[in-house]
């Protein structure tokens, strides 16, 4: 990959000459579903597939910028004088929004870069392409300039950029797991307070499967903001009863004493999965270090059931994916991960039946959804670097 980068870094750009290669993951929720906003806990963990970059620092306040991933669009120019997000620019919002952020904090950028990407993440696949690619521009600034930040800031800049330039109300759960990402290992991190623990993932005698279902989804214009503010409501009324700040200060039985002070059905279920889910990944999480691989499994299908019936983020192609994956004998356990509305399910499939599973649930998915899912049997790697 390094070679192809650099050789396409050449083409578009004239030479190679010190230019640096970078990579940022992808990353993929085992556990803990549109909790990261509601003061909850996550259970994501880096993979090996992600974005390749290719950067090399400029001596004016240009920035030019090409993807391999839209080679149609050939190079887009800008400049940092112009951080300022737009219709036209594309992709490059994200990156920009990157360096707009850093500049917010006082980091003025001294010169502007020539920076080629390269993704083998499926695009708005929920496998947060978006947030690797601002993870990715963060890490390539703080090496060329020298930057004090951490690869935690490097999560917050990133998350920053996504809901103040890019307008995507997003919680920290994806930037966190690609700037922080460790080979083998989720890590199970509380949003409350940004406190986190690695656990290894050693899954004897079965794999991570991503299942995609290629119905396109982009944060902005699905519901995901529209969850938010549901969950946001409930927590006002909520408090009129209860001292708390966050949902996920509730556990299941204050949630039941208190659940009445929220005053519709719909707000009531939309709370009620933040709060049980952030639960199920606490308990997830303890069946996972008490070696409890089958228990992990069924918490992941409850977590399902949950985002269908009561978050309804689900909608039927994540349905058909999951409904089919738990008729497999050996599926551990399989749910939607990310937003949902479209994008991954992720499954835990035993060894000998990741055949049977990519063509059981395949076949069953295009007779129903009438086009293709894609199958992905993945690695957990680690955080971003230099190649
Ligand atoms: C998207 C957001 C995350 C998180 C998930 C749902 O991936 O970017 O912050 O809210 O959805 O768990």
């Amino acid at each position: 990959m390094k070679d192809t980068v650099l050789k396409k870094f050449e083409e578009v750009f004239g030479s190679a000459e010190g230019a640096r290669v970078y990579f940022a993951p992808g990353r993929v929720n085992l556990i803990g579903e549109h909790t990261d906003y509601n003061g909850g806990h996550v259970f994501p963990c880096a993979l090996t597939i992600g974005t390749y970059g290719v950067a090399r620092q400029r001596e004016d306040n240009r920035l030019r910028f090409y993807s391999m991933n839209f080679g149609g669009l050939g190079v887009i120019e800008s400049s940092l004088e112009d951080l300022t997000p737009s219709k036209q620019a594309g992709w490059t919002n994200y990156p920009k929004g990157v360096m707009w952020a850093f500049e917010q904090r006082g980091m003025k950028l001294p010169f502007g870069m020539d920076l080629l990407l390269n993704g083998n993440i499926p695009n708005g696949s929920g496998l947060s392409s978006s947030a690797s690619v601002e993870v990715l521009t963060g890490y390539i600034l703080r090496d060329f300039f020298g930057f004090d930040v951490t690869n935690q800031d490097l999560a917050l800049i990133g998350q920053y950029s996504e809901n103040q330039f890019n307008m995507v109300n997003c919680g920290i759960m994806d930037q966190f797991a690609i700037a922080m990402g460790r080979k083998d290992n989720a890590i199970f991190l509380d949003t409350a307070d940004l406190s986190y623990e690695y656990a290894p993932i050693a899954l004897k005698g079965a794999k991570i499967v991503i299942a995609c279902s290629n119905k396109k989804r982009g944060l902005g214009d699905s519901k995901y903001n529209e969850r938010r503010s549901e969950c946001e409501t409930a927590l006002a009324q909520l408090q009129q009863a209860v001292n708390i700040k966050t949902l996920g200060e509730l556990d299941e039985k204050a949630f039941e004493e208190y659940k009445n002070a929220i005053g519709d059905e719909i707000g009531r279920k939309r709370a009620k999965h933040a709060v049980y889910e952030n639960q199920r990944t606490i308990r997830a999480v303890e069946a996972l270090k008490a070696n409890d691989v089958e228990r992990f499994g069924q918490l992941m299908n409850a977590s399902h059931v949950s985002l269908r019936d009561d978050y309804e983020v689900t909608g039927a192609e994540l349905d058909t994916l999951v409904e089919e994956a738990w008729k497999i004998e050996g599926v551990i356990g399989s749910r939607m991960t990310g937003a949902g509305f479209g994008g991954c399910t992720v499954s835990i499939v035993k060894d000998e039946a990741i055949d049977k599973f990519i063509g059981q649930v395949g076949k069953a998915y295009q007779e129903k959804i009438g086009y293709a899912a894609d199958f992905y049997v993945v690695e957990i790697g680690d955080g971003p670097g230099r190649v």
